[in-house]
């Protein structure tokens, strides 16, 4: 532990798997409190458990504004205080133009878009009071360019860009800084995707995907006062992907 976070501390959506995962034990090594808020309560309670005293769970459903009212009460009530937000719960799918249903397209603008927003609104007053504060929006590399057939998630992406920006502005003056954080592929989960991947080197100059812990020192980063004067900014983390076609 080099305590990067000391005396800081996280509330983590969608952090049971995955990149979450992987950045709240980042964050608890480097001195944070953190709360993990997940849908799927035992894996999130599995995690903190794992974790020590410095990590709790609590159920959160990132549609829901009362249940994140919920975990800011409880995230103060644990660790008193609440100045870091990673918005990072999030689902993926897919399908083309004709087949893409509207209830696909509610449900993932509604976890992906929706959720940080009712995210950032339930913790604004905490952050603001336990300032400096930090909110981190994980969007993708689908919130810089565009992915066929994958339009709910790539909407949902591109919006959480943006509001991070509106954000950014309007909480500068109040002492939360807010950024984006757009992973390219990364082997967790929700890519399914074997660990020896082959990616074409036209679509990836790295020829290959990513780990959650080549994503997670950018979010450790974004969460500390390491990053004071970065606001309103995507952090690209894709091994190239987004810089054109090799
Ligand atoms: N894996 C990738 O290649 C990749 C690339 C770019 C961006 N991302 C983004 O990174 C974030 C983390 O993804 P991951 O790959 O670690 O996925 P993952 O599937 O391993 O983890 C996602 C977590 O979100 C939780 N979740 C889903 N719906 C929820 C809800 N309604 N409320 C609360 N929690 C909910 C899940 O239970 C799970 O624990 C997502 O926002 C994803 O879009 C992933």
């Amino acid at each position: 532990m080099t305590g990067r976070l000391t005396g800081r501390v996280a509330l983590i959506s969608g952090a049971a798997s995955g990149m979450g995962a992987s950045h709240a034990r980042a964050f608890i090594e480097e001195g944070a409190s953190v709360m993990i808020g997940d849908i799927a309560e035992d894996a999130a309670a599995r995690v903190a458990a794992e974790l020590g005293t410095q990590a709790a769970s609590v159920r959160l459903d990132v549609t829901r504004l009362e249940e994140w009212e919920a975990a800011v009460a409880a995230t103060v009530a644990r660790f008193g205080a609440l100045n870091v937000l990673v918005n990072n719960a999030g689902i993926l799918d897919g399908g083309p133009l004709g087949t893409y249903t509207e209830k696909q397209w509610d449900t993932i603008i509604s976890i992906n878009l929706t959720g940080p927003f009712l995210g950032m609104t339930a913790a604004r007053d905490a952050l603001v009071a336990a300032r400096p504060a930090s909110i981190v929006n994980i969007s993708s590399a689908a919130g810089i360019q565009g992915v066929p057939g994958v339009h709910g998630y790539t909407a949902s992406k591109f919006g959480l860009r943006g509001l991070s920006k509106s954000a950014a502005l309007e909480l500068a003056p109040h002492g939360v800084r807010v950024n984006s954080v757009h992973p390219g592929g990364i082997l967790t989960p929700m890519l399914g995707a074997p660990q020896d991947a082959i990616v074409d080197r036209a679509a990836n100059p790295l020829a290959r995907l990513g780990s959650p812990a080549e994503v997670t020192p950018m979010v450790v980063f974004l969460a500390s006062e390491e990053s004071s004067y970065c606001n309103g900014a995507e952090f690209v983390v894709d091994g190239g992907m987004t810089a054109g076609r090799a």
